[in-house]
C-alpha cells in the first residue's frame, strides 16, 4: 500500500478580519514549528490571500483559495481567475464546496470547469464531495458522488488526479456537530478510490481523501486512523489555532 502523507487544510470560509488573521496564523505558526507530520494549509477569504501569504511566507504551511472561476480571464465581474491565485502563491484551491454547489448553484458541469481551469493554471484542486442527508436516507450516497466524481474525471481527464486532492463532505455533517462515523466515512472513502482505481489504479492509490465535515481535535484521530482517509478539511474548527493544531496532530 502507498503511504500518502496526510494533508489538514483549513477552510476558513466567510469568517475572519484584517486584525484576527494575523494572530490566528501567529498561532498556527507556532504549532507547527512543533513538529507536525501532516502538511498544513490554509484558505482564507480572497481579499486575505496576501496578507496570508506574506505570514506563511518561509513557513512549511500551503495557502488555498476557497473558490475559482472557470473562466481564464475577460469579462466576469466578481470572479478571480486561477492564474491570479497562482500569482499571490496560492497551492490548493477548493472546488465545488456544498456551499458553492447548494447556495450558488454550481453543478456538477461548473465544477469540472473549475477544476480544469485550476489545474491547467498548475494548482492542485481540492475537489468536494458529498450527499445530502436526503440522498444518504434514499440510499444514494455512492450514486451521488460517482456522479460528482464522474463530471469531473470526464472533463479533465484521470490523468489531472495526479496532482489533485477529493474531499468527501457528507452535507448533513458540515457545521452541523454530526460527524460521520470513522466507518461511514471509511465506506465512502474506499467507494472513491475504487471509483478512481476503474481508470488508474496507481493515481487512485496515490490521491489524497480528505474528510470533512466537524472535525475537531477530539475526534480527528478516530477519523484519520481509518485506511482511506488522508487528512481534513476543516472548517469552523481552523478559526481557533490551538483546536486546528490539535487536528493537525491527529494525522500521522
Ligand atoms: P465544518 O466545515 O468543519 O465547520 O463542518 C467543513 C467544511 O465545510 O469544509
Amino acid at each position: 500500500m502507498t503511504r500518502r502523507q496526510p494533508l489538514v487544510a483549513a477552510n476558513w470560509k466567510m469568517n475572519g478580519a484584517l486584525q484576527t488573521v494575523r494572530p490566528l496564523i501567529a498561532g498556527v505558526l507556532a504549532g507547527v514549528a512543533d513538529g507536525i507530520p501532516a502538511e498544513v494549509a490554509i484558505c482564507p477569504p480572497f481579499v486575505y490571500l496576501p496578507e496570508v501569504g506574506r505570514a506563511l511566507q518561509g513557513s512549511r504551511v500551503a495557502l488555498g483559495a476557497q473558490n475559482v472561476s472557470e473562466h481564464a480571464a475577460g469579462a466576469h465581474t466578481g470572479e478571480i481567475a486561477a492564474a491570479m491565485l497562482m500569482d499571490l502563491g496560492c497551492k490548493y484551491v477548493i472546488v465545488g464546496h456544498s456551499e458553492r454547489r447548494h447556495i450558488y448553484g454550481e453543478t456538477n458541469v461548473i465544477v469540472a470547469g473549475k477544476f480544469v481551469s485550476a489545474s491547467r493554471a498548475g494548482l492542485i484542486p481540492i475537489l468536494c464531495v458529498g450527499e445530502e442527508l436526503s440522498d444518504r436516507e434514499a440510499g444514494q450516497t455512492e450514486e451521488v458522488v460517482a456522479n460528482q466524481l464522474d463530471a469531473v474525471i470526464q472533463a479533465a481527464g484521470i490523468g489531472s488526479f495526479a496532482a489533485a486532492v477529493v474531499a468527501y463532505e457528507p452535507v448533513w455533517a458540515i457545521g452541523t456537530g454530526k460527524v460521520a462515523t470513522p466507518d461511514q466515512a471509511q465506506q465512502v472513502h474506499a467507494f472513491i478510490r475504487l471509483r478512481l482505481a476503474r481508470h488508474d489504479t496507481g493515481i487512485a492509490d496515490r490521491l489524497r481523501i480528505l474528510y470533512g465535515g466537524s472535525v475537531k481535535a477530539g475526534n480527528a484521530k478516530e477519523l484519520f486512523a481509518m485506511a482511506d482517509i488522508d487528512g481534513g478539511l476543516i472548517g469552523g474548527a481552523s478559526l481557533q489555532a490551538e483546536e486546528f493544531i490539535g487536528i493537525c496532530r491527529a494525522a500521522e
